[in-house]
């Protein structure tokens, strides 16, 4: 948090911070051409600082430099519809439903045993008005407790269910049926409530209401009122940065390091792209990633 607002990394990259807490736009890079691994190495540097990056206009570009870009921050997911562009997860709202907008302080996918660690969504078709994402920081949010809350929550664990979380019935999801094999495919996950980053080691909250059930150890009751106390942080607008889409427009964001709102205002339907990456299980505090205890084992 030390630089200045504008700075230039040493790949020559332009980086305008938006907020002091989180999010930067970059500039001076073009997704149409080959991306050098210095800029990579930039890039992965300042999403890490910033928690958000954004990139405007690269309008030019289609599928293959989105995943070309997305494999810059970790190996592409590949489970979503479309058999034959499996990595793409298609965000598709309708002008003024709330319905597809994800309209709840989040991160993605918590409920997975290897949660997506970064996401690049490209915009197809913008909303011109309204439709904005929000993003908050977990990282001031976990450094803004008080002291003793920070020591209360560092070893505890989250559980964390896909299909405790959707209704039994509803549009998205279908049916009690459909709630089953959700409910098979995606065995309830361990979390913890504070992850630690594996690149920088800086600690973020990474419980939310969103898809956190209770705490491992608590009496669901307690669990759930103090996952609350803490999702209470990510609505700080000093924690915040609000991204107005545009055409040529991408958001890459770090889901370690910031939970993300999508604002259910827009006045138009909107399409947008999402490539999302793994780079292992989320890190609590006093967790070693699993490259450095397989060393450790052969050491
Ligand atoms: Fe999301």
């Amino acid at each position: 948090m030390d630089q200045p607002r504008e700075y230039r990394t040493a790949s020559g990259l332009g980086v305008y911070r938006l907020q002091p807490a989180v999010g930067a736009v970059v500039s001076g890079i073009d997704l149409a051409a080959p991306i050098a691994e210095d800029q990579a190495e930039d890039l992965r540097q300042t999403l890490y600082a910033h928690g958000v990056i954004f990139l405007r206009g690269q309008a030019h570009i289609g599928f293959a430099e989105h995943l070309a870009f997305a494999r810059v921050f970790g190996e592409p997911i590949d489970d979503g519809p479309d058999p034959a562009r499996p990595m793409i997860t298609p965000v598709r709202s309708k002008a003024g439903s709330r319905e597809g907008t994800a309209s709840v302080w989040h991160t993605d996918g918590c409920y997975l045993p290897v949660p997506p660690a970064v996401s690049v969504l490209r915009a197809i078709e913008p909303c011109p008005f309204g439709g904005d994402t929000c993003y908050a920081s977990a990282v001031a949010a976990y450094a803004g407790l008080p002291e003793d809350l920070r020591q209360e929550i560092e070893s505890l664990r989250f559980r964390s269910s896909l299909a405790e979380r959707m209704p039994k019935k509803n549009d998205s999801f279908g049916t009690a049926e459909k709630w089953d094999e959700l409910r098979a495919k995606y065995p309830e996950v361990h979390q913890p409530v504070v992850s630690v980053h594996p690149a920088t080691g800086a600690r973020a909250l990474y419980a939310n209401t969103t898809w956190s059930l209770d705490i491992e150890g608590m009496p669901v009751e307690v669990g759930q009122a103090l996952i609350r106390r803490l999702s209470e942080e990510y609505a700080r607008p000093e924690y915040q940065v609000r991204w107005q889409w545009e055409p040529g427009a991408l958001a890459i964001w770090d889901n370690r390091l910031v939970m993300h709102y999508g604002v259910p205002d827009q006045t138009t339907d909107r399409y947008l792209e999402r490539i999302s990456v793994k780079q292992g299980p989320i890190l609590g505090i006093g967790d070693r990633p699993a490259s450095v205890a397989a060393e450790l084992q052969t050491a």
